[in-house]
């Protein structure tokens, strides 16, 4: 068995180093490990007058091991008897910790007698975001420790504290710069030291006021659901409250009780599997990467300097990477430095930037009216709007001004990316980097491999996606990608039910209360109804539409209306400022659609249909995307779903849902949905991967 818990002695120092790469999580060996040290010392303390709990590598203890979940038991020993164990020896424990203290790792902190840590420390219990609550004494020992308020508000909401928050709310007992180690060493032997008797959470007094209380209350009321991904905020939240009212044995037994329930819900499975997708989506199967040169990129240039040209440029310059923003309009780079200073200035204002800081970034990207400025770029990012000549002059271009090194990559949210490889002269060289809007924010990546793309290129690119902090999932060469492949069936039932008589807010609705960020109406409206329309006018052009005359007629009557959504003022919705209210305008719109295409307009339409007929047709692509290879794997889905379309997360993203709602199920009713409206345009074609 490999040593997982180190034990050393420094004079009277005993230093317990916890060294489970690559967090530190408290898996069954570490228990067992750190037990047995534990057991020897309280056995034989010899001249131990103080004992140090520390990590080895990047952090203390991030947690326990989530993979433990899938067992339907905690394997001992029980966390809660190791802590039960910290607690009560016989010399002062004392937690000296670094990196991330989460979870269980904070929960252990918490039985330890005193906290001291490094000031880059970030401290939570985030068990919330996998469904369940801290499981091992964090919802009875942080009310004693911070009272209720403060206690609820971190574990209901999972955010972290950095450390010199963590010290003033009294959670550390001290904080330390550089040499922290050797100043946490100082802090035992200080404590060691006093002889006084050692502060025991376990032992305080649990107060809440009345008062307190009623607060929690109601904010406990405006929880999510139970049903709606708030089922573990909503026990954990409970389980706060029963400090105050049992004793610390009885409040320890029911949380554990609440943990094991949680652990089994559909919500908690989603989220773990949601973690899990995501880290598993940046790896290339069959690709060892440790036998690959990435390239260094430490310069990139993008071309196109609009609302996406330059949120990409943002992203690059948030990382500290140098970027080219290239665009062969003045105006519009005078517009793109305007909007960087308003971002910056903002982050400012609302004090997420120092001033130095976001002259750093400002000043971190230049822009350029020549493209000659991008030859030493590493990577160059193609971001003009999608018209498919423009950009196949530009990957022309390129191929002559680009750095023989350089990766070429188009932020296409739809077009043949092999096209532009073979226009560059260079296709092993390029790739589809399809950043989601506003690219300074939103976290999903869609990279694109083409036919021809460099294993390294692919990989450099994975590992650059980390660094300025995307969540990236690779994608093969269709239309749409991934995301905007499945998304079309949705948008494509969405019009379908606007003609048949269903209002815009009544469909987002149903789609929100399902757990999508945004309905698919307000989502256009705020994308822009000429973005959306103009990729169906495209599909028509290139004669990819199908024969179906009413096929996504409503976006393209409101782009010829001129109601693009947000922007104009009209859309989907009548907007005053952000507010988005019905109009009856738009609704006689879709009524005289209807009597074109003699589509019949029912009253009957409930929020269940919407749903079903919404999802069905997305999850059903998803299951060709895998069976065509455009997706590696169904997590990879997944992922874009999840932090690109604002599926719920508690739902796991499509390719799980479909898993929970049984897949025998979709085929089921997507073949009832056939005999139903009919299947003429083979809408309701059952892919043969799902359901078999
Ligand atoms: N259990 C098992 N594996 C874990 C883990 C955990 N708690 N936390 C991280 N890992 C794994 C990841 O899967 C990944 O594995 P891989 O390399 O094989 O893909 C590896 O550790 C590194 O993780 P990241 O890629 O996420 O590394 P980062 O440096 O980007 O982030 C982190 C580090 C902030 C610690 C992030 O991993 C994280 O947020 N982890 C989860 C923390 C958490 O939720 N803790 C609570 C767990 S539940 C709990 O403690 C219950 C208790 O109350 C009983």
């Amino acid at each position: 068995m490999s040593v997982v818990v180190r034990y050393t002695e420094q004079g009277a120092v005993g230093i317990i180093t916890l060294d489970n790469p690559p967090i530190n999580a408290s898996s069954q060996t570490v228990r067992e490990q750190l037990k047995a040290i534990l057991d020897s010392v309280r056995a034989q303390p010899q001249g131990i007058r103080v004992l140090m709990l520390q990590g080895a590598g990047g952090s203390f203890m991030a947690g326990a091991d989530i993979r433990e979940f899938e067992l339907d038991f905690i394997p001992l020993p029980d966390p809660n008897d190791i802590h039960g164990l910290l607690e009560s020896m016989p010399v002062p424990v004392v937690a000296a910790m670094h990196g991330h203290v989460l979870g269980g790792g904070l929960e252990m902190a918490l039985a330890c007698h005193y906290r001291v840590a490094h000031s880059g420390t970030q401290f939570g219990l985030p068990e919330v975001k996998l469904g369940v609550l801290p499981g091992s004494g964090g919802t009875q020992r942080l009310p004693r420790l911070l009272g209720f308020p403060l206690a609820m508000e971190l574990i209901v909401s999972g955010k972290s504290l950095p450390a010199a928050q963590a010290l003033k709310l009294g959670l550390l007992d001290a904080e330390f710069d550089d040499d922290w180690q050797e100043q946490a060493l100082e802090f035992c032997i200080s404590v060691a030291d006093k002889n006084a008797s050692h502060p025991m959470l376990s032992r305080l007094p649990a107060v809440l006021s009345d008062k307190d209380k009623a607060g929690l209350s109601e904010k406990i009321d405006e929880l999510p659901a139970a049903d709606q991904g708030g089922y573990a905020m909503r026990e954990a939240a409970r389980c706060v409250l029963e400090a105050a009212q049992y004793d610390f044995a009885t409040g320890l037994a029911r949380e554990r009780l609440a943990f094991l329930r949680c652990k089994e819900t559909n919500e908690s499975k989603a989220l773990r599997h949601a973690f899990f997708a995501q880290r598993e989506a940046a790896r290339i199967p069959g690709l060892n990467t440790a036998n690959l040169a990435l390239r260094s990129i430490s310069k990139v240039g993008v071309i196109g300097a609009g609302t996406m040209g330059t949120g990409i440029a943002m992203s690059f310059a948030n990382a500290g990477i140098a970027v080219v923003l290239q665009d062969l309009n003045a105006q519009t780079l005078e517009r793109a430095q305007q909007q960087i200073h308003h971002v910056y200035q903002g982050s400012v204002t609302k004090q997420r930037l120092t001033q130095a800081q976001a002259l750093q970034r400002i000043n971190a990207i230049s822009l350029t009216l020549e493209d000659t400025q991008l030859a030493d770029c590493d990577l160059i990012i193609e971001a003009v709007f999608e018209n498919f000549d423009i950009k196949k002059a530009i990957f022309k271009r390129l191929g002559e001004v680009a750095k023989p090194t350089a990766i070429l990559a188009s932020n296409t949210s739809s077009l043949d990316v092999n096209v532009l490889a073979e226009c560059s002269g260079r296709p092993a060289d390029v790739l589809g980097m399809h950043f989601f809007s506003p690219a300074h924010i939103m976290r999903l990546l869609e990279v694109v491999r083409g036919d021809h793309t460099a294993p390294e290129v692919l990989a450099t690119i994975m590992s650059l996606a980390k660094r300025i902090g995307k969540v990236a999932a690779v994608s093969g060469v269709c239309f749409g990608f991934i995301g905007n492949r499945m998304l079309e069936g949705y948008l494509r039932e969405t019009e379908f039910l606007l003609l048949e008589g269903a209002t815009p807010a009544f469909i987002d609705k149903a789609l929100e209360n399902f757990g999508m960020a945004m309905g698919p109406c307000r989502m256009i409206d705020m994308a822009g109804v000429d973005v959306a329309a103009k990729v169906v006018l495209e599909q028509k052009k290139a004669g990819q539409l199908g024969a179906d005359e009413a096929y996504r007629v409503a976006v393209q009557r409101l782009f010829e209306l001129g109601r693009h959504g947000q922007k104009s003022g009209l859309g989907y919705y009548r907007y005053e400022g952000r507010n988005a209210v019905e109009d009856p305008a738009v609704l006689e719109v879709f009524k005289a659609l209807a009597k074109q295409h003699d589509i019949a307009q029912r009253k009957d339409i409930t929020a269940d249909e919407v749903v079903q007929r919404c999802l069905y047709p997305l999850i059903a692509e998803g299951y060709r995307i895998l069976e065509e290879g455009i997706a590696y794997r169904a997590g990879d889905i997944d992922v874009v779903w999840l932090h690109g379309y604002g599926f719920p997360a508690y739902r796991g993203g499509p390719m799980f849902y479909a898993q929970t709602l049984g897949e025998q199920h979709i085929r089921a009713q997507m073949l009832e949905l056939a005999a139903s409206r009919g299947n003429r345009f083979a809408y309701w074609d059952v892919p043969p991967s799902l359901g078999v």
